[in-house]
């Protein structure tokens, strides 16, 4: 079987990204080729992009793309099948995707319609020699692509949605309907009506002939209330065509027989000369368990829950280093442990890939105090790395992350250390755990092969969303 997929999103590595979102759009099409599912993702041409493609040929042209035209340029990076919508008037500015210096773009509303709007056009009507079958929205960034497929016509091309982040629903106010290209009748709350306002979300989530999100776990906290960020009762309508598929990691390139030095499960002196490296580079002396912390930092991550914590951490010998940025207050929190902590903690504000991969070569472990997360990549890294994961029992968390206890240790399937609810209370609990456990180095050495023979690839994954693909096209 096998067929073609339109994968629409507004992040793609190694394009562009600030979160786990691109990640998974990038290795989604290597994944499922071996299914034989062809697979073309179509992103805007931001800035950056757009230097990159000035030689591609151009294979779709549309007039009026809200105050402008827009064209799509063809190419292929790193083996990825892109389509880049250029349109300058859109998406040729300084600074991320969704914002410049000065915060976040003020009609972005438009412009990712106007992405969804050449989606479904491209879903609708094909390329000269290429039609999808399926086409592939992310989050609500794509959101309208299903929902001008179900009001303008699908052209025989079925959709799906993939939920990576509930917290953004890209709301624009009512009056903007007709601007938006969307028909009066779909204002109504059993459409694309949200709080007398418009959601992409929602109208994708209404319109989409399936809805995955990026965990099984994730996938049932979304029908409630503390999970669903007011969209719980439209997930719940639709829970007959809701289903989670777990993330993978790209097991190729995290690989810790590829860092230097190389460690495996069989051979993890690497793994001790890695972690002295990182305690010299960070001026670090840790008796006990090295921690760290590699994300956003944002309230969903719980990161806020660290400054009271560790006092306590430090005394039993732990060490932490933080590599992330986002919230200023957050940021600054954390500068300050670092102040506080001297030869202990050590911060990092930025985002540096390379860093973080030493990280997780070189910690014993990966705290991951997540309020929610659809699925989290990083406990995965760290499996994958034999670095265990501390992680809050919530979505992928809690699929991915089997916690040390009598039982799970006496059946020698423990990966790692999980908590609930997220506190400080049970937070700090989990962290008096890991430093118990690692006072017994032969029950650590047996965690960490536990955590390392855990399988992170796509393999699975994969093999779901071809047999959704198949269904769907059936
Ligand atoms: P989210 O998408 O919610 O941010 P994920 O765990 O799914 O969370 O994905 C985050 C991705 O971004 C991971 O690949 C992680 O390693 C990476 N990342 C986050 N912050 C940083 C940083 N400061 N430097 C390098 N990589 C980072
Ligand atoms: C989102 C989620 C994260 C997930 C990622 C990729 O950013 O916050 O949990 O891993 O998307 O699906």
């Amino acid at each position: 079987m096998g067929g073609r997929v339109l994968s629409v999103a507004s992040e793609c590595v190694p394009l562009v990204k600030t979160g786990g979102l691109a990640d998974v759009v990038g290795a989604l099409p290597g994944a499922l080729a071996a299914a034989g599912w062809d697979m073309r993702v179509l992103l805007p041409a931001y800035r950056a992009l757009r230097a990159q493609a000035t030689d591609w040929p151009v294979v779709w042209e549309e007039g009026d793309l809200w105050g402008g035209p827009g064209r799509v340029l063809a190419g292929t990076v790193q083996g990825l099948h892109l389509l880049l919508l250029d349109a300058p008037h859109l998406y040729d500015r300084e600074g991320g995707p969704y914002s410049s210096l000065q915060g976040e773009h003020p009609d972005n509303a438009i412009r990712f319609a106007a992405l969804s709007w050449i989606a479904a056009r491209i879903a609708r009507e094909g390329l000269a020699d290429w039609k999808p079958d399926v086409l592939h929205a992310h989050d609500w960034q794509a959101g309208l692509a299903p929902a001008y497929l179900a009001y303008h016509g699908s052209g025989g091309c079925k959709s799906v949605i993939t939920i990576h982040n509930i917290a953004f629903q890209g709301w624009a106010p009512g009056h903007m309907l007709g601007i938006l290209r969307l028909p009066g009748h779909a204002f109504h709350p059993d459409a694309l009506e949200y709080y007398g306002g418009i959601s992409s979300l929602k109208a994708g989530l209404m319109t989409a002939d399936w809805i995955t999100t990026v965990s099984p776990t994730y996938a049932a906290e979304l029908m409630r209330e503390e999970f669903g960020m007011g969209l719980q009762g439209v997930i719940a309508t639709r829970s007959r065509v809701v289903s989670g598929i777990l993330n993978g990691v790209d097991t190729a390139l995290w690989d810790p027989m590829r860092e230097q030095p190389a460690f495996g499960p069989k051979a993890m002196a690497g793994k001790s000369a890695a972690r002295a490296r990182l305690c010299e580079e960070f001026g670090l002396e840790v008796p006990g368990p090295l921690a760290i912390v590699v994300s956003r930092l944002t309230d969903q991550k719980g990161i806020d829950l660290l400054p009271q914590l560790m006092p306590d951490f430090i005394l039993g010998g732990g060490g932490l280093i933080v590599l992330g940025s986002g919230d200023p207050g957050m940021e600054g929190a954390m500068r300050h442990l670092a102040d506080r902590f001297p030869g202990r903690v050590a911060v990092r504000i930025g985002y540096d890939e390379g860093l973080s991969r030493r990280l997780f070569a070189g910690a014993d472990a990966v705290l991951v105090p997540s309020r929610f997360e659809p699925c989290g990549l990083t406990q995965m890294y760290g499996l994958r790395y034999g670095t265990l994961p501390v992680v809050s029992l919530v979505g992928g968390l809690a699929d991915t992350v089997i916690g040390a206890s009598p039982a799970t240790l006496a059946a020698g399937v423990a990966t790692g250390v999980t908590f609930h609810p997220v506190d400080a209370l049970a937070f700090g609990q989990a962290l008096q755990k890991l430093l118990d456990l690692y006072r017994q180095p032969k029950l650590w050495a047996r965690l960490r092969a536990n955590a390392m023979a855990h399988p992170v690839g796509w393999e699975s994954s994969a093999a779901a969303y071809a047999g959704l693909y198949e269904r769907l096209t059936a």
